[in-house]
């Protein structure tokens, strides 16, 4: 997928990359840091990235101590438009059945064990849609699109949109969208449970997932960490076996140094200072 990313390092500990298939202007200072993402300073503090290393970015920001959480997000215009159709045009079965097309990035994020965020503005379509959903929540504006189009182009979703809308919306609602290819409203993505927040406005979208993020990069990323892993279970095992499974994390925290740090705080009416152990 053509797209760029913002990353914004923050004392807070948590950091926004922005996507886009278009370009903004760049200042290239320091775009030697990676082979395929142009590093940029719009401002102090910013920097402007292209998406081709995305997953080498999020591995990287995933094993950064500094970093409590992470905010996708994109243009007003556009999250991210999907996979490149003048790339994949000419390409055979062969080609993409051999190369594993789409594999490579559509199982990195899923694996990243810092909280994600999605802040949609503008177009998500296709593979942009099932990059928003393999988030770990997605915020949007009331004038984002969602869609998973590619019935339109002779295929279906391949980055997990057929799995994964489904388990969310339904399987008469997902038919009606992927069978169709129409695309769907951010008020709609609310409405849903596709979306956890819809906002009147991209900055009030991003802003919205920002504060979220540097809540969550506030908390113990112990606790954190446990928690995401848990509720990711609930997708895949029935529900007794997930509560089994949540009570056997919810001892293991007993062994984390955060978990005193966290109740003492309590009990003496202070704030927790987290050691992240
Ligand atoms: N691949 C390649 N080029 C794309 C693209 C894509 N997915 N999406 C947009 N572009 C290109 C357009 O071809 C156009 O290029 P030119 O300037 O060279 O003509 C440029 O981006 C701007 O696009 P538009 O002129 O169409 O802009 P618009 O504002 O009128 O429409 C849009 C924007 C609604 C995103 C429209 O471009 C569109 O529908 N794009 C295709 C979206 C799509 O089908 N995505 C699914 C791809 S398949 C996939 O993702 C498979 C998977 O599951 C992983």
């Amino acid at each position: 997928m053509a797209a760029r990313c913002m990353l914004r390092p923050s004392t807070s500990g948590y950091v926004s990359l922005s996507l886009s298939f278009r370009r903004h202007p760049l200042s290239t200072a320091a775009s030697t840091q990676y082979e395929n993402i142009l590093l940029g300073t719009p401002k102090p503090g910013v920097a402007l990235t292209l998406f081709k290393e995305l997953n080498n970015a999020l591995k990287h920001l995933d094993d950064d101590n500094t970093v409590g959480a992470i905010v996708l997000t994109g243009s007003e215009k556009a999250f991210a438009a999907g996979a490149d159709i003048k790339e994949m045009k000419n390409q055979t079965f062969s080609d993409v059945s051999n190369s594993n097309f789409i594999a490579s990035w559509s199982s990195t994020i899923p694996c990243i064990r810092k909280p994600i965020l999605s802040a949609v503005n503008g177009h998500a379509l296709g593979g942009g849609c099932e990059l928003a959903l393999m988030t770990d929540i997605i915020y949007c504006s009331s004038t984002a699109t969602f869609g998973q189009p590619e019935i339109k182009l002779g295929v279906i979703p391949g980055a997990g949109g057929s799995q994964r809308l489904t388990r969310i919306i339904g399987k008469s609602k997902a038919m009606d969208l992927i069978l169709t290819g129409r695309n769907f409203s951010g008020i709609e993505a609310e409405k849903w449970g596709i979306a956890a927040k819809c906002f009147d406005s991209a900055q009030a979208c991003v802003d919205g997932a920002l504060d979220t993020a540097g809540r969550i990069a506030g908390l113990s990323r112990v606790a954190v960490r446990a928690a995401k892993e848990i509720v990711n279970k609930s997708q895949d095992l029935g529900i007794r076996e997930g509560v089994e499974y949540e009570r056997k994390v919810f001892h293991g925290l007993f062994g984390s140094r955060d978990q005193k740090i966290g109740m003492e705080a309590f009990v003496k009416k202070e704030k927790p200072q987290w050691a992240h152990e």
